[in-house]
């Protein structure tokens, strides 16, 4: 699937558009149109009743070491800036970025590649935006520097294989994506990933604030809270849906890469005995999730990570990756990481921020010998009642993207097919094969012609289905058209009044996928959807 033609069915459908686009729009930043809304709030639902509210906790799960409890949160964007202290983002979210003082661009360090190329006496590194054309990009790019034509390419004597820049250093015979002169890169720079902000009047650091870059530190925040409101005994996890903000240096690839998203995120609390059952359960759990809503287990992939890319305190964390159409053949986009965290974050928030290079791990100080970040001193360790035993409590951390998730759906549905017009010849079509629980609209309703009672019928289906589904009615063009449009919004089933329908109460009900169409009571449609779409 080419991703321009899903970018813009996207635009032309109301799934999503480019924030405040007509002022030229903002980079980074995404609005959700009429369908997209309803389609990415899906997303959000699903995983909310599938992961919280539908969890039966009276039922040991497969794979599960035993029953476990799950409740929810919804914390505030902006919270006490010593929680990012304490979490380590402030001292440790960073990108490095380089500035190319040609092209006035910027670039994440790790984002730009390149080739050593040699022609004649001069031998440079000829550098490209990491991405889908970045072998064509560095070529292109080589072959104007040099001033040769196309058919001169093989004068060019490349040298190993194209490598990051993160591999390089000295810029100084760089050449920089799109830059005419070498070594326009400027030295790589740190640069934190959070939006501050200023809280009250004061606009001085002593109202300094940050909006929030994860929703995970809202549920250590409040870990005692709901211990002691709730009668939960670990394990259990606490789940959140809600906006984070990046600052992301080079934000990209549509919303996969935004500046402000939504995460879907769960801390599961339980006994560090038993934490390396509980972590593999949950990267299990996650990737089945995917699964059963309609992603390819072709383009899906969990991805341990290696144990040189771990932090020590962790004992595992995977990725679970989709292979996005923007990305180059082979390569995999993050959906959603599963991470061991130990106790890391619950003894940071305890006693202050951890060093996270320290074995055992000790609270880092400073100069004066004193904790660098001062914790909030509140116990936050569980007394397990029926052994007695006290302990900080391991966390497994499954935190997904709904916007990356939204993505990958539509990736996934965009499909390119025929089907019979209304004469029956064959016509293509493109339909969005989304899972009938993610799909904007659940159902259409049409009345075959407008007469001899068809759209009454028509609206007393819709006016009964309307109370519990997200259904349409549509009765202006021929029925084919009708259907087109429908199977472009992914909508799974298309119910017609006909003649027939006049006549004994019955309706057509069309299948997006297999285009059957099937005859059944309009009384029962209501519990035909509901097993269908729920
Ligand atoms: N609490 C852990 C955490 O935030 P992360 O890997 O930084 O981990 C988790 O983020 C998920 O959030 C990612 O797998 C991705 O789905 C989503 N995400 C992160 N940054 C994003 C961005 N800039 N735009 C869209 N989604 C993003």
């Amino acid at each position: 699937m080419e991703m321009d033609k899903l970018v813009s069915l996207c635009k032309r459908r109301g799934f999503l558009f480019q924030s405040s686009e007509i002022y030229g729009g903002l980079n980074g930043f995404w609005d959700y149109g009429p369908l997209g809304v309803e389609l990415k709030r899906n997303v959000k639902e699903t995983w909310w009743r599938d992961m919280v509210t539908g969890h039966n906790d009276r039922l040991t799960l497969a794979g599960a070491p035993s029953a476990y409890e799950m409740s929810g949160l919804d914390c505030t964007i902006i919270m006490h800036p010593q929680v990012w202290k304490c979490s380590g983002h402030y001292d440790l979210f960073h990108d490095f970025m380089v500035d190319c003082r040609e092209t006035k661009r910027r670039f994440r360090h790790d984002q730009v590649c390149g080739r050593w190329v040699q022609h004649g006496q001069q031998r440079i590194f000829v550098a490209a935006e990491e991405g889908e054309q970045q072998a064509d990009a560095i070529l292109r790019h080589a072959l104007k520097f040099f001033q040769l034509r196309n058919k001169d390419a093989d004068q060019l004597q490349w040298d190993g294989s194209v490598v990051s820049l993160t591999t390089l250093e000295s810029f100084e015979q760089v050449l920089g994506p799109d830059a005419k002169t070498l070594g326009t890169l400027t030295a790589p720079r740190e640069f934190n990933l959070m939006f501050k902000t200023f809280v009250g009047a004061l606009s001085g650091e002593e109202g300094a604030a940050y909006l929030r870059p994860e929703t995970a530190q809202g549920i250590f925040v409040n870990f005692k809270n709901v211990l002691d409101s709730t009668r939960m005994r670990i394990p259990f996890g606490i789940a959140q849906i809600g906006k984070s903000f990046r600052n992301e240096i080079t934000p990209r690839n549509f919303t996969f890469r935004s500046r402000e998203f939504e995460q879907m995120e769960i801390e599961f609390f339980c006994p560090p005995a038993h934490s390396p059952q509980w972590y593999q359960y949950w990267r299990d759990r996650r990737y089945r999730w995917y699964t059963e809503l309609g992603l390819s287990k072709d383009r899906l992939r969990l991805r341990d990570h290696h144990v040189e890319e771990l932090s020590h305190y962790s004992t595992g964390t995977a990725d679970i990756e989709y292979a996005f159409p923007f990305l180059p053949e082979g390569s995999f986009g993050e959906l959603e990481g599963i991470a061991h965290r130990g106790d890391f974050d619950l003894r940071s928030h305890m006693e202050g921020k951890l060093d996270p290079n320290t074995r055992p791990l000790a609270v880092e100080k400073d100069d004066h010998g004193q904790p660098r970040w001062r914790g909030s001193g509140k116990e936050l360790s569980y007394r397990d009642e029926l052994t007695n035993e006290r302990y900080v409590p391991h966390v497994i951390e499954p935190s997904a993207g709904a916007d990356r998730a939204t993505l990958a759906f539509l990736c996934e549905a965009y499909c390119e097919d025929q089907a019979p017009d209304e004469q029956g010849a064959m016509q293509s079509r493109v339909v969005l094969k989304l899972h009938p629980r993610l799909a904007p609209i659940k159902a259409a309703v049409f009345p075959l012609v407008k007469k001899d009672g068809m759209p009454e019928l028509a609206d007393e289906i819709y006016g009964e289905l309307k109370r519990s589904f997200v259904v349409f009615y549509d009765e202006k063009g021929a029925v084919g058209r009708r259907y087109r449009r429908q199977d472009e919004a992914g909508t799974p089933f298309c119910i017609t009044v006909d003649g027939q329908s006049v006549q004994d109460r019955t309706v057509t009900v069309r299948d997006r996928d297999t285009l059957e169409q099937v005859r059944i009571k309009i009384d029962e449609c209501s519990a035909f959807l509901r097993e269908r779409v729920t």
